[in-house]
């Protein structure tokens, strides 16, 4: 079953993660990185950096695929995935822009740039170690609750009204949140290696509860967790506190 860490703050939470990336990088150089974005891995990226300039955790020969990015967005945009990922990580460590991937936001054809990530996916991967975030509504990445039957590999997804509200805090007033997105497919995430989710804060600790003891199925993407035999769910206080 999912093995569930518990820690008393966020800080700590996030520092444990980081712990695990730059351990996974120490034993596996070549690692491929399975990386997420939101406001909750910001931290882990943060202590990831300060390991880097510590020489804790070398980068060179790493690979990293993100889950997801939003349509129509290009990479240039700072709201974009890809932004997000050179702010807070790629920029402050030894990782070239040839060993990072997102898929295509602004790509003249989606559905092709999907086709395109996932071959190169397919292609490094799975991920040796991936880190999820967990949506208010149970998404990862951003497959949404419900989901038709195992789409293959990356795909686009129109995000749920909750999603757009919820992610509409990295936006300026004046801008839009995107209403589609590209996404890895649920049974993709599902294939690295090893797994692990952080979540922090009290509004998460009722979805938290739903994904670790409630039902495994598409109601609850998180849910499906509970099938892969290396998962690890690391929490602050507050968002175990539905458990
Ligand atoms: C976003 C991302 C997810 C993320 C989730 C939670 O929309 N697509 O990968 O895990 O929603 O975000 P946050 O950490 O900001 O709560």
């Amino acid at each position: 079953g999912v093995q569930v860490v518990i820690l008393p703050s966020a800080a700590e939470a996030e520092q444990h993660v980081a712990t695990l990336f730059a351990e996974q990088l120490r034993r596996k150089p070549d690692s491929v990185l399975g990386l997420a974005t939101g406001g909750t891995p910001v931290g882990v990226y943060r202590a990831l950096v300060a390991a880097h300039r510590l020489g804790e955790a070398d980068f060179g020969r790493a690979r990293t695929f993100n889950l997801d990015e939003y349509a129509g967005v290009p990479s240039a945009h700072p709201q974009s995935y890809a932004a997000y990922m050179r702010t807070h990580l790629f920029d402050l460590v030894n990782l070239t822009p040839d060993r990072t991937h997102l898929p295509e936001g602004d790509a003249a054809n989606a559905e092709d740039a999907c086709r395109l990530y996932d071959a190169l996916y397919r292609y490094y991967g799975p991920a040796d170690l991936q880190l999820l975030g967990i949506g208010l509504n149970g998404h990862i990445g951003f497959n949404e609750p419900g989901f038709a039957s195992a789409p293959g590999g990356t795909h686009v997804v129109r995000l749920d009204e909750s999603t757009r509200r919820a992610n509409a805090r990295f936006f300026g007033a004046d801008e839009q949140v995107p209403e589609y997105a590209l996404t890895m497919s649920a049974g993709r995430i599902l294939q690295a290696r090893s797994i692990v989710l952080l979540a922090t804060g009290a509004a998460k600790a009722a979805i938290v509860a739903r994904a670790l003891e409630g039902p495994i199925g598409t109601d609850c993407p998180a849910s499906l967790l509970q099938l892969h035999p290396d998962a690890t769910v690391v929490l602050d206080r507050e968002a175990a506190g539905a458990l």
